[in-house]
């Protein structure tokens, strides 16, 4: 385990379900401290982590597949309070001699499901409740020592458990919103089965991180990128805490930005945390190298590659620096220790992962274990302004990803404004904090309208508004008419050079968010 976390400790071992993080985030939720781990990691170790409880996870695999994920059946004898959810309690009922069969009755959605025992799991529930459900195996007779304590129509044991051994299953998925009563189980599995004592806050990660981080560093000193966004603040204004003026902020400004974001990072960060900051306005260089560049990948490439220089250039400056402080999340760590994790690369990410290496800086990733709403959180804890915490992901290379063509200083400054009409009417709305993101594309052609009486011949804009979990996949938000009506006067009422409002209704996939 990393980062010496304080017990409670549960385990989630991964069988592959794409609910997984789900699971985590849930476990988060009920403030105990939780790791994904994958199923094959070994007996020996998840003994020496000594687990509070395990969790096996679902998965898409029949537990009689050839090469079906499996484990070893000794860690259900160890005296660990287990819990399977789906494809983890039919592997259990498997291991333990009970019988699982295929049928073609499959639970796909919303499922009445009968509390048979309402004792420990399902304390409190009521005995007829709806279930999301997606399996085609059932467990058809639960192993010996377990009682059956739920079921469905077409699953006659919906939910087992061994109440001597602290074994439960479930067939269900209690992680997702569809089950709403689905944290009361997890909760009771939590408390009342694993004795877990729900101590896990900001507050008590802060006052343990901040030791660890005095700890790691010393003397020396530490560089952080930071953007404005609410991972590197954060990042930024724990190290502060914990190491003060050793800490140095580089924020680049490379032209892309949103109107008045420069102004806001310093003043957060230089007036109000007093951190040293080095600010650096690049925009010019930027610019003169995107000059007559189109693609897409090219635009993000040069950002990417002009970035790592401006940046190294500032800290070499600095003269010897050890650290580097980085707003790596658990998601990133999950997702790039999992197998087959490499997807084709749709975008080419601006980050400062090339860093590292390169300047030979030893890096300090404090919110590594933590899920977004948890960094969140922690910025609340640490006295960050409402503005950061809340504000939406916006991309590394900026407002150049969101220009179609040609970026020029005429072309940003056009979505610039664009940009500003669109978020101010959204947080009028109340919406702001509800939509994943919302912004302005400009895209790289004209067409003609009229204004008091004169042809015109300007640029549309291309008003983007999705709802997310997590960015991966999008749906288009369902603004109002009204709302969209009066975005599109403001827009040609208060933006130069554009006569013209659509509107994107596409989701993700087949589109991506950004439009580059
Ligand atoms: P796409 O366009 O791939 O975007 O659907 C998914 C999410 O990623 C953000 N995004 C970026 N974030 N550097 C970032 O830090 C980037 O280069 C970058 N490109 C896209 C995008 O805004 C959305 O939230």
């Amino acid at each position: 385990m990393s980062n010496n976390i304080p017990r409670d400790l549960v385990v989630i071992l991964d069988f592959g379900s794409q609910y997984n993080q789900l699971i985590a985030r849930r476990v988060r939720e009920c403030q105990v401290y939780c790791e994904l781990l994958s199923y094959t990691t070994s007996i020996k170790r998840l003994v020496s982590l000594n687990p509070k409880a395990i969790i096996l996870s679902g998965g898409p695999a029949s537990v009689y597949e050839k090469d079906a994920p499996t484990l070893d059946a000794k860690i259900l004898e160890a005296g660990i309070p287990i819990l399977g959810i789906c494809y983890g309690m039919q592997l259990m009922a498997h291991l333990l001699g009970g019988e699982v069969t295929w049928t073609t009755r499959h639970e796909y959605g919303k499922t009445a499901i009968s509390v048979d025992n309402p004792k420990l799991l399902f304390k409190g529930l009521n005995p007829n409740l709806i279930c999301w459900m997606s399996h085609g195996d059932i467990v058809k007779r639960s192993p010996e020592g377990f009682e059956v304590l739920a079921h469905t129509t077409n699953s006659p044991v919906a939910s087992m458990g061994n109440f001597k051994q602290n074994l439960f299953g479930v067939q269900f998925h209690p992680e997702v919103v569809h089950t709403p009563w689905g944290i009361e189980v997890l909760k009771n599995f939590l408390y009342s089965v694993a004795g877990c004592q729900g101590s896990w806050t900001m507050g008590s990660f802060l006052d343990q991180q901040i030791p660890l981080i005095k700890e790691k560093v010393k003397k020396e000193r530490v560089l952080c990128a930071l953007s404005g966004g609410v991972d590197s603040s954060v990042v930024a204004a724990l190290v502060h805490k914990a190491v003060g003026k050793q800490l140095y902020c580089i924020f680049v400004n490379h032209g892309f930005l949103r109107k008045e974001e420069p102004e806001r990072v310093q003043r957060t960060f230089s007036k109000h945390f007093k951190m040293n900051l080095i600010y650096v306005d690049a925009s010019k260089r930027f610019l003169a190298k995107l000059k007559g560049v189109t693609n897409p990948e090219e635009k993000r490439r040069i950002i990417g590659n002009e970035f790592i220089k401006v940046f190294e250039g500032e800290a070499r400056k600095l003269g010897k620096v050890k650290f580097l402080a980085q707003g790596t999340l658990y998601p990133d760590v999950i997702e790039s220790k999992a197998a087959g994790a490499a997807a084709r690369r749709i975008k080419t990410h601006h980050n400062v992962g090339g860093l590292p290496a390169k300047m030979e800086l030893h890096l300090v990733e404090p919110l590594r274990n933590l899920f977004k709403d948890e960094v969140r959180a922690l910025a609340e804890e640490l006295g960050l302004p409402a503005e950061i915490i809340y504000r939406q992901p916006f991309p590394g290379p900026g407002l150049a990803i969101r220009i179609i063509g040609e970026v020029n200083k005429e072309r940003l400054e056009i979505l610039r404004e664009a940009d500003w009409v669109v978020i101010d009417e959204i947080k009028k709305a109340g919406l702001y904090r509800e939509i994943w993101q919302t912004f302005a594309i400009l895209p790289a052609i004209r067409s003609v309208g009229v204004m008091g009486d004169h042809r015109t011949y300007k640029y549309p804009i291309v008003l983007r508004c999705v709802t997310s979990e997590d960015g991966m996949t999008a749906d288009w938000a369902k603004l109002s008419y009204d709302l969209l009506e009066k975005i599109s006067n403001r827009m040609a009422n208060e933006v130069p050079e554009v006569n013209r409002l659509v509107y994107d209704v596409s989701s993700k996939p087949p589109s991506t968010i950004e439009w580059e």
